[in-house]
């Protein structure tokens, strides 16, 4: 067949030579055993845009637990130690490109198939790249997110074992509508795949289905695959059908049942989406609570990202999201409307209702909200508190600082129980740069206080409500009016 694949944006060396090792006794070159040692590469399917879903956006770009679809899927083949991951892509390739590499980086390389023409030809586009490789090729989908490691390893392992030249994962379902039926002989010997708009009466009664998750000797599917033809109902390059070629080779083909129907299950539909994410989180919650000792009050109710960790005895209240990376020390209680992404959370913190804390540090004994808001590194030490109505924008408050009410700290140091006052502004921006703000301990800012950066407050100093400090204040200092000018000093 000639496929209309345009080359390779990324070459990664995967050809894989037999493993040759010199025999110390005689000196004579062995080669291994190869197909015990064979590398692995793995083929991801992404081109296509999944009409179903009804979007603009790539299917494959959806997200799941707050990750792309592609990244969950090259993130499992990752883990298998794959020599590469090649990326079949297409439609908004240029993103799918991108999620695919921030997930596995180099690991992932990527070719494109410009018109959908079946999966045949998605295969085809990666002849150049893998069909001198002496390796086996595991195929996937990238619209099947929750296939696990174990399973594609127990494929890999069977298809190593017998020595097929295809194998072949299926399932059987209450319900095979839709789907490639394996048809075996009356010895139950496998013959060949038939997609649903081929089969006849008889062979849509089939309920073992293909999966669509291959193993193969990579040579022998780049040979089959040039005798594909587009003889079907779709007009389409069917990689099915390589495993019928495969087999009049001589060659053997295997198939392994596997019995988790919706492991292997695609996403097609937003619906199915919403299903996998509700289940992603159930699973999620259900772990806290068996193996970490986490409370929930409303586990129905809870948003909780499969990565993140909470300890022992941390209470979450319903209607709270955390997501990505987050850790949550021991003792804690999240209350209702949080959302926390991607932070880290010490022992004994309140989260008080509908505060957002996104890429920030909290230590132990804190508290912080409601409607407290902390992002681009904030760092609360211990017993800092930060109250109602506050936003904390890379900055730090130093141990037992507290901003209690209506206050902006951006690009800000708070020093060890500095207090600062209600509707107190770091001025941070002059329209071009951002400049810092460093309150050094013990400082007491009053209400209203603007603070114009670059600027730096002395310790033990106060400033009268409603002050604006343009410059430097020394320490043990009181400074008063606007601009605020020193008044007294304290000591
Ligand atoms: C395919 C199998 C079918 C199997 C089913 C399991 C074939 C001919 N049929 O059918 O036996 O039961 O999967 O889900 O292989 N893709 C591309 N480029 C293409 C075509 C597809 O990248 O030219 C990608 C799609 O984006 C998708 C995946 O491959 O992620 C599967 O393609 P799809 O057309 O959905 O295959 P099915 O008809 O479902
Ligand atoms: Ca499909």
């Amino acid at each position: 067949m000639n496929s209309l694949c345009v080359s390779v944006s990324l070459w990664l060396s995967v050809q894989g030579q037999p493993q040759r090792h010199r025999d110390t006794e005689d000196g004579d070159f062995l080669t291994k055993n190869t197909t015990q040692t064979k590398p692995l590469n793995v083929l991801v399917m992404a081109a296509g845009l999944g009409t179903r879903m009804k979007s603009k956006r790539a299917k494959v770009l959806h997200e799941l637990g707050g990750r792309p679809l592609i990244a969950h899927v090259v993130r499992t083949a990752q883990s298998l130690d794959p020599q590469s991951i090649v990326v079949v892509v297409g439609y908004q390739a240029e993103e799918v490109e991108k999620a695919a590499l921030a997930e596995v980086g180099a690991l992932a390389s990527f070719v494109h198939q410009t018109e959908q023409r079946g999966t045949g030809d998605a295969m085809e586009c990666a002849r150049s790249l893998l069909e001198n490789s002496d390796s086996l090729l595991l195929s996937i989908y990238g619209d099947t997110p929750m296939i696990r490691a174990e399973t594609m390893r127990k494929l890999i392992e069977h298809h190593r074992s017998t020595g097929a030249a295809c194998s072949i994962l299926s399932v059987r379902l209450e319900n095979p509508t839709g789907y490639g039926r394996i048809i075996r002989d009356e010895h139950g010997q496998f013959q060949r795949i038939v997609e649903q708009k081929d089969a006849t009466e008889e062979e849509r009664k089939v309920r073992e289905i293909n999966s669509g998750i291959y193993c193969f000797e990579t040579k022998d599917l780049f040979d089959a695959l040039k005798r594909v033809e587009p003889k079907n109902e779709q007009g389409e390059y069917y990689l099915t059908d390589v495993a019928e070629i495969i087999l009049q080779t001589g060659r053997k083909v295997e198939v392994f049942v596997h019995t988790d129907a919706r492991e292997l299950s695609g996403i097609n539909t937003r619906a199915e989406l919403a299903e996998f994410e509700n289940l992603i989180r159930r699973n999620a919650v259900r772990r806290l609570m068996l193996e970490a000792g986490v409370t929930f009050i409303d586990p129905s109710h809870a948003y909780i990202s499969p990565e993140a960790e909470i300890g022992r005895d941390t209470v979450i209240y319903p209607n709270v999201a955390i997501e990505g990376n987050t850790v949550i020390g021991e003792n804690c209680v999240i209350r209702s409307g949080v959302r926390i992404s991607n932070s880290k959370l010490g022992d004994n913190v309140t989260v008080k209702d509908h505060s957002l804390i996104v890429d920030s540090e909290i230590a132990s004994n804190c508290s912080v909200g409601p409607f407290a808001h902390l992002r681009m590194n904030a760092v609360l030490e211990e017993k800092a508190t930060v109250g109602n109505f506050v936003e904390v924008k890379k900055s730090r408050l130093k141990r037992g600082a507290k901003a209690m009410h209506l206050t902006y700290l951006g690009d800000a140091t708070i020093g060890e129980r500095t207090n600062i006052g209600a509707g107190t502004v770091t001025c941070n921006y002059d329209g071009t740069h951002k400049h810092e703000t460093i309150i050094e301990d013990d400082v007491k800012i009053g209400s209203d206080t603007m603070l114009v950066a670059p600027v730096r407050v002395g310790s033990r100093s106060v400033t009268g409500a409603g002050s604006v400090v343009t410059k430097d204040v020394p320490p043990d200092s009181l400074v008063a009016g606007v601009p605020a000018e020193v008044k007294k000093k304290l000591r």
